[in-house]
C-alpha cells in the first residue's frame, strides 16, 4: 500500500475539492497533461506579485533588485532539485520551447555557416549526409522540431521503432545510429505508453558515434528522482506545469560547455553583452537564452513546487505512483474488452496508463468518464505515430500523481464499466 497520506495532501490542492458534472467529486487523472497546484505554489506567486514585482535584471530600484534575487534564487532551487548548477539551467516557456531552442541551435549555426557567419562550434553545422535520431514514441514536441531541422538542413530523420509490448526496439540501435548520426533525442518516460526508457543504453549508443544526446524528461522529472548529470546526456528538457508549478515556465538543462557553444534562440533585450547597429555580442548562459523580461513569477512558483515535492520526497512519490500504476493495470485488465496500450506490467514503467475499450471510441469512453467526474485525456496525446504503431486512432489515458489514491483507481475502473453498460458493449 502507498505510504503517502493522500487524504491530507488533497487538502493542499483547492481544486481537488471541486464538484463537477452533476455534483460529482472530481477524480483528476490527467496530471500527465498538467498537474494541479497546491496552495503553497499559488501563495508564492501571489506573494511575489504583491511585494516584489519588477523587471528582473533591469532597473536600479529596490523592487528590481528583489525581483532579480527571487528569479535567481528560483533558478538555484530548481537546478539543485535535478543535481545541476544554477548557471546550467535555462528558464523557457515550456518543454516545447526548450526543445525548439536546442533544435534551433543547429539550424541557426548551419544557416550562418552557409555564408561564412558562423565561427563557433562546427558540431552545430549539419546537412545532407548527416542524420538525426528520435524514437517512434516521442511526443510531438520532441519530433516536430527535429523534423523541421531535417527539412531545413537536408539531414535525414531516423527513428527507433517500438516492440509490441510498448518498449523501444533496442535491436534497432545498431542499424539506425551510425557514424553520420549527429543528434539522438528521446523521451525518458513516454507520456502515452508509460514506458521508462533505458537512458544509459541510448546515451551509450549515441556517444559511441559522437552524437549529441537530448532527453525529454517531461514525464520523469515530476514523477521520480532525476539527477541530470548522472544520466550521461548533454541536455534535458521539462515543463514546470506538470510538476505542481505554474504554466508558462519550462526548463532546459545542458552542460555549461554546450550552453556556451550554442547560438541563442530568441534575441532581444536582456540576452546581450554589447549592441551596435552592425552587430551584437551575447551574454553568457543562461541569460543568453532568456531574451526579454523573463517569467519571474512563474519561476518563483516553480521553485515553491520543488520545495513542496522535496518535502514529500521524489522517491516516495515514485513508489506511490508505482502502487497506483500496478493497481490501475490490474483493475483495467480485469475488464473484458479493455486493452492496455503500452507495457502491461510495472517493470521500467511509470503511471501513465493508456487503454482502449473494445467497440467504443475513446472519445465516447472519455465522455462517460467525465460524466462520472473522472477526468482523463482521450486522443492521440500528441504522440500520433505511437498510436499508428499500435493500430489505434486514439486511446483513453489515465495519469496519476501524488494526490491520487487507490479510490481514484477504483473510480476509473467503475466508470469504464459504466461506459460499457451505457453503450451496451
Ligand atoms: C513527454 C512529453 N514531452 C513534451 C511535452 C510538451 O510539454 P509542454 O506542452 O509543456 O511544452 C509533453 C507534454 O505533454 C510530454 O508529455
Amino acid at each position: 500500500m502507498s505510504r503517502l497520506d493522500v487524504a491530507a495532501m488533497k487538502a493542499d490542492f483547492p481544486i481537488l475539492a471541486r464538484r463537477v458534472r452533476d455534483d460529482r467529486a472530481l477524480v483528476y487523472l490527467d496530471s500527465g497533461a498538467t498537474s494541479q497546484k497546491p496552495t503553497y505554489v499559488l501563495d508564492a506567486e501571489r506573494e511575489y506579485y504583491e511585494h516584489h514585482n519588477a523587471a528582473a535584471h533591469r532597473g536600479a530600484h529596490q523592487l528590481a533588485e528583489e525581483a532579480t534575487i527571487a528569479f535567481e534564487d528560483a533558478r538555484r532551487v530548481v537546478a539543485t532539485f535535478v543535481g545541476a548548477e544554477a548557471d546550467e539551467l535555462v528558464f523557457t516557456k515550456n518543454a516545447t520551447e526548450s526543445i525548439n531552442l536546442l533544435a534551433h541551435a543547429f539550424s541557426s549555426a548551419t544557416a550562418k555557416s552557409a555564408h561564412g557567419k558562423w565561427d563557433g562550434d562546427p558540431r552545430f553545422v549539419i546537412g545532407v549526409g548527416d542524420n538525426i535520431v528520435v524514437t517512434e514514441m516521442e511526443h510531438h514536441a520532441n519530433l516536430l522540431p527535429w523534423q523541421e531541422l531535417a527539412d531545413k538542413t537536408g539531414a535525414e530523420l531516423r527513428w527507433i521503432g517500438l516492440t509490441d509490448d510498448g518498449r523501444l526496439e533496442y535491436s534497432d540501435l545498431d542499424r539506425v545510429i551510425d557514424e553520420h548520426t549527429r543528434v539522438v533525442s528521446f523521451v525518458h518516460q513516454s507520456n502515452i505508453l508509460g514506458t521508462v526508457n533505458d537512458v544509459a543504453r541510448m546515451a551509450a549508443a549515441a556517444r559511441a558515434v559522437g552524437a549529441f544526446v537530448f532527453l525529454d524528461a517531461c514525464q520523469s522529472v515530476p514523477h521520480m528522482p532525476v539527477d541530470v548529470k548522472s544520466l550521461g546526456v548533454d541536455a534535458v528538457a521539462w515543463s514546470g506545469h506538470k510538476m505542481l508549478g505554474p504554466t508558462g515556465v519550462g526548463c532546459l538543462w545542458a552542460t555549461r560547455e554546450l550552453l556556451d557553444a550554442m547560438p541563442p534562440f530568441l534575441t532581444g533585450g536582456s540576452m546581450i553583452e554589447t549592441v551596435r547597429m552592425e552587430r551584437s555580442t551575447f551574454a553568457k548562459a543562461p541569460m543568453k537564452f532568456e531574451a526579454g523580461v523573463p517569467n519571474i513569477a512563474q519561476a518563483v512558483g516553480l521553485a515553491a513546487a520543488v520545495e513542496y515535492l522535496e518535502r514529500i520526497g521524489m522517491q516516495r512519490i515514485a513508489e506511490h505512483e508505482h502502487v497506483l500504476a500496478e493497481a490501475a493495470l490490474a483493475a483495467l485488465q480485469e475488464i473484458d474488452g479493455v486493452t492496455i496500450i503500452g507495457p502491461t506490467n510495472t517493470v521500467e514503467r511509470g503511471s501513465a496508463v493508456s487503454f482502449t475499450v473494445r467497440d467504443l471510441h475513446p472519445h465516447d469512453v472519455g465522455q462517460v468518464l467525465d460524466a462520472h467526474g473522472v477526468a482523463v485525456r482521450v486522443g492521440h496525446h500528441c504522440a500520433w505515430p505511437a498510436c499508428r504503431r499500435y493500430g489505434v486512432p486514439a486511446t483513453t489515458r489515465a495519469t496519476f500523481y501524488l494526490y491520487n489514491d487507490l479510490n481514484d483507481v477504483a473510480s476509473l475502473a467503475a466508470a469504464v464499466r459504466a461506459a460499457q453498460r451505457f453503450f451496451e458493449v
